[in-house]
């Protein structure tokens, strides 16, 4: 029987100022998907040991259910997810399984879905997860590289340019926090004052040719944000300490990665950040907390690996 496996990498969302709109894929870290056709089921039977099993609380298998229902096919499934990217770190782990999961099920269906199409359908899964659909994980899992949503309904996206001379080291953090995503997104303002909405959409713009250009301390101007970022310090308390270490260094880009507790560290790949992670790591080791650091290259787009 036709068996279908795809990948997707990690991704880092938002970036400083991009909230829900701009996410940068992580080849660090990858989700693997296997699926089939269940001849003796018409139901979504997911296997995992990291994941929620029922399908409506798994971005895969909830991902894999809206193109089952667009389609109006009536079959079951096995979907098996190996997890690569940590879970509930802010490194689009969820995100990955549905876009590994989206990519598998348009090739095993025949189904030629555009790539806009691809992040719909992800996005939906992401839902599982996050209580909200945002595509600013999924984007990147798919498509690979810097990625910018241009429009939600319908989807629609930009590449965006990146320039090769900037590295990427990866703070990990050693939390926890239950329901993550959905508290982090409930701590984010509903209305925001015009001043914030102008030096946002400024910081967004610098931002972006920041990254092309490869301007290290231009990235590190630009990547704020007025916003959200700060509000999330209330669920990490180390969030206020380690921006405050990285306003020492000219030379390292920091931003929240998502919704958290990661932390994305930028900096030119000839001037690696020693000093500023051995800060870091003693910082989180006083809070008590430790941390994993690792290094991490632009990921590609989301690809069927086997059939
Ligand atoms: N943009 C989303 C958020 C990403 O910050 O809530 C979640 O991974």
């Amino acid at each position: 029987m036709k068996k279908i496996k795809a990948f997707a990498h990690a991704s880092s969302a938002n970036l400083g100022p991009g909230f829900d709109i701009l996410g940068l894929a992580l080849s660090v870290f990858q989700d693997t998907v296997e699926l089939e056709e269940d001849p003796f089921s018409s139901r979504i039977s997911i296997f995992s040991n990291e994941l929620p099993l029922a399908v409506e609380n798994n971005t895969a298998g909830l991902a894999i259910k809206k193109i089952l229902e667009r389609e109006k096919i009536r079959i079951g499934i096995k979907l098996k997810i190996a997890k690569g990217v940590p879970v509930g770190m802010g490194l689009g782990s969820s995100g990955a399984s549905a876009a590994a999961a989206v990519t598998a099920m348009n090739e095993f269906l025949g189904l030629n879905l555009s790539m806009q199409e691809m992040i719909s359908f992800a996005m939906q899964g992401e839902a599982a997860a996050a209580g909200d659909p945002h595509a600013d994980n999924v984007a990147p899992a798919l498509v690979g590289g810097l990625v910018a949503l241009t429009s939600t309904d319908p989807i629609d996206f930009m590449n965006l340019n990146f320039n090769q001379n900037i590295s990427m080291k990866l703070i990990l953090p050693y939390v926890k926090i239950e329901n993550k995503t959905k508290i982090a997104r409930s701590v984010v303002p509903k209305e925001i004052p015009l001043k914030d909405h102008t030096l946002n959409t400024m910081n967004i713009l610098g931002l972006l040719r920041s990254f092309e250009s490869g301007d290290i301390e231009k990235l590190k101007k630009y990547m704020t944000d007025p916003i959200v970022e700060s509000k999330r310090s209330i669920i990490y308390p180390f969030l206020n300490n380690i921006k405050n270490i990285s306003m020492k260094y000219r030379d390292v880009a920091v931003a929240l990665s998502g919704a958290g507790p990661s932390i994305i560290a930028f900096h030119d790949k000839n001037n690696e950040p020693e000093t500023f992670l051995n800060e870091v790591a003693n910082e989180l080791n006083m809070q008590g907390i430790g941390c994993k650091i690792v290094e991490s290259h632009v990921g590609l787009g989301s690809r069927v690996t086997q059939e």
